[in-house]
C-alpha cells in the first residue's frame, strides 16, 4: 500500500477544517449529516474539533450498477434522519468524485426542509467532476487515483486504515 496522506497530516488538516466550520457558523447550531459508510472516520474526528451546538444524523447513498453500459443508479436512504425543518445542515462525505452523489443528497436535504446545506469532504479528486458542484470545506485535493483508508473502501474493506493510501 502506498501512503498518499499520512495520519499526522490528516489529523492536522481535519483540526483546521473543524476550526473553519466553527467560524462559518458563528455560534449557530448545526446538524451534521454523514453519508454512510464512507463518512464515519472523518466525521468522528471532525465533530470533536467543532465548537458549536451540534447534532449528528446519518443517511446512506449507494450506487447500484445495472447494465454494464448504463450509469449506476443512486439509492438514498434517509429514514433515520430527524426533522430537518429550519435546521442548518453540514453534510459530511468521504470524497467528491463525479459530484453526482452529493448533488443528489443536497437536493434531498433541501427538499426535506433544511434551511441551509453546506458540504464538507475529506477528499476531492481533481479532474473527475461531471456535474458542477462546489463543496464548502475540502480537506485535501488528490490526483485521480483510487484511494482507500480513513473511511474509504474497496469492496467494503480497508475503511479502518488510519491513513489514505493507494491500493497496489
Ligand atoms: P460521486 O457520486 O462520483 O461523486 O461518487 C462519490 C462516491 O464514490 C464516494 O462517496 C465514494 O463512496 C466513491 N468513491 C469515489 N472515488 C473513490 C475512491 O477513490 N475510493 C473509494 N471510494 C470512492
Ligand atoms: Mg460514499
Amino acid at each position: 500500500m502506498e501512503v498518499l496522506i499520512p495520519t499526522d497530516r490528516i489529523r492536522d488538516r481535519v483540526a483546521e477544517l473543524a476550526a473553519e466550520v466553527t467560524r462559518a457558523y458563528a455560534g449557530r447550531p448545526v446538524t451534521v449529516v454523514g453519508v454512510l459508510n464512507g463518512c464515519v472516520v472523518f466525521l468522528a474526528d471532525l465533530i470533536r474539533g467543532v465548537d458549536l451546538p451540534l447534532r449528528v444524523a446519518f443517511l446512506t447513498a449507494s450506487s447500484y450498477r445495472g447494465e454494464a453500459t448504463t450509469a449506476g443508479v443512486l439509492v438514498i436512504r434517509d429514514e433515520l434522519l430527524p426533522d430537518l425543518a429550519d435546521r442548518d445542515v453540514l453534510l459530511v462525505d468521504d470524497i467528491l468524485d463525479t459530484g453526482k452523489t452529493l448533488t443528489r443528497v443536497v437536493a434531498r436535504l433541501l427538499d426535506k426542509g433544511a434551511r441551509s446545506v453546506k458540504v464538507a469532504v475529506l477528499l476531492r479528486k481533481e479532474g473527475r467532476q461531471e456535474v458542477p458542484f462546489e463543496p464548502d470545506f475540502v480537506a485535501f485535493s488528490i490526483p485521480d487515483r483510487f484511494v482507500v483508508g480513513y473511511g474509504l473502501d474497496y469492496n467494503d474493506e480497508y475503511r479502518h486504515l488510519p491513513f489514505v493510501g493507494v491500493l497496489q
